[in-house]
């Protein structure tokens, strides 16, 4: 139970009502802070987000079960369940919870959970809320025990369990609330309470994107952009962005930079994609230094592995926490790098990729 003032909370300061650009996933990656930075957050993210379910690139599964929920909701005349998006960053949460409101066509209310650290900023949030709106809650796992409580009867019963006064005369009262959907994304579904977890209907995975669907991605931005590009072009870039689409986005400005400035008027091709991104020190498989560096620690210093999370942040001076939820899930997801008990091992295409010969024993691992 929270205790709270009586006060009525002032939910409409801007501060809270930040945009996603401004509120995402604090993380020290440079791939995503280049998103975040003065002269490129906000708008432009904005503007290439996809608006429609028909225009979201990928994820077929996710949209398939979001289709069926949209569809079920309206016929019924209700909200949709509350649901938990989780996934590495960069891969659609926010876009597809924006995405949810068009659909339904209510109002997307966008927060994430640091910036509701004291009660009175999630219940000012929730009295706000019109009917069916939906409320999106950026890196949920990190909410603070007491906002969570708050959200346990929001999110069952629509209603706030509020605490007046302390001691003796303290008094609970409970103030209904419109009906919503509360649609949560985290990077750690794992760090979610379960007592949160278990209140959401729908719990969604997101996947990194196929070749095919990043090149879909760049070209479509390309053209917002009206920047010229080939199909190769595009499949370059979309190559190398790891299988998220804000990395093939962010890409895709540095490569129009480069063509803008060393060969004006050139539509991007394989070449200029693969020479620009060369010195944006993207290599061919979408490694980046800390990547790279990351495994040829792995390899050089221990044989490729197993190595603790802890030498491995330290070796490339990232965080723990960065290294785990930003690197680590694409280096897995192409079979670079995998995750033991005893620490990370670096996997024989690893080895091969950074142009070392694997271990015997390594290779028979792999039969
Ligand atoms: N399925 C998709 N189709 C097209 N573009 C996408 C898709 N998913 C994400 N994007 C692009 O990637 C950017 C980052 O997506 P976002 O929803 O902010 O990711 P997350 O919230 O998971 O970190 C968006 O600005 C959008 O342009
Ligand atoms: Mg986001």
């Amino acid at each position: 139970m929270a205790i709270i003032s009586s006060q009525q909370p002032d939910a409409n300061r801007p501060r809270r009502q930040a945009p996603a650009a401004a509120t995402a996933a604090a993380s020290d990656n440079p791939l995503l802070q280049a998103e975040r930075a003065p002269e490129e957050a906000g708008k432009p993210e904005e503007s290439l987000r996809p608006r429609r379910l028909a225009d979201y690139v990928g994820q077929k599964d996710l949209k398939e079960v979001l289709a069926i929920a949209i569809q079920a909701a309206q016929a019924r005349n209700e909200t949709l369940d509350h649901l938990l998006l989780y996934g590495p960053p960069g891969l659609g949460k926010t876009t597809m919870s924006l995405i949810l409101a068009q659909e339904m066509g209510v109002d997307c209310k966008i927060t994430s959970a640091p910036a509701l650290e004291r009660p009175r900023d999630i219940v000012g949030l929730l009295v706000n809320l019109k009917p069916g709106d939906v409320l999106f809650i950026d890196e949920i796992h990190r909410l603070s025990r007491m906002s969570e409580e708050i959200l346990y009867p929001a999110m069952e019963d629509y209603r706030l369990d509020i605490t007046i006064g302390k001691g003796q005369s303290a008094r609970t009262r409970s103030i209904p609330l419109q009906r919503f959907t509360l649609v949560g994304a985290t990077t750690r579904v794992g760090a979610l309470t379960s007592p949160l977890r278990d209140r959401f209907g729908l719990v969604q995975r997101l996947r990194f994107y196929e070749l095919d669907e990043l090149t879909q991605i760049v070209l479509r931005t390309a053209e917002i952009l009206t920047t010229p590009i080939t199909q190769d072009g595009a499949e370059e870039v979309g190559r190398r962005s790891r299988g998220t689409p804000r990395i093939a986005n962010r890409l895709l400005r540095r490569v129009r930079d480069f063509v803008e400035v060393k060969a004006p008027g050139q539509a991007i091709d394989r070449a200029i994609a693969a020479t620009a991104l060369e010195l944006f020190n993207v290599d061919p498989a979408g490694l980046d230094w800390t990547d790279r560096r990351m495994l040829t620690v792995m390899i050089e210093n221990y044989g490729g592995g197993p190595v603790g999370l802890e030498t491995i942040a330290a070796a490339t001076g990232e965080d723990a926490q960065t290294i785990e939820e930003v690197y680590e899930p694409y280096l897995m997801q192409i079979g670079y790098l995998n995750r033991t008990p005893r620490g990370r091992v670096a996997a024989p295409a690893a080895w091969k990729h950074l142009g070392y010969t694997p271990p015997e024993s390594q290779l028979s691992l792999m039969s």
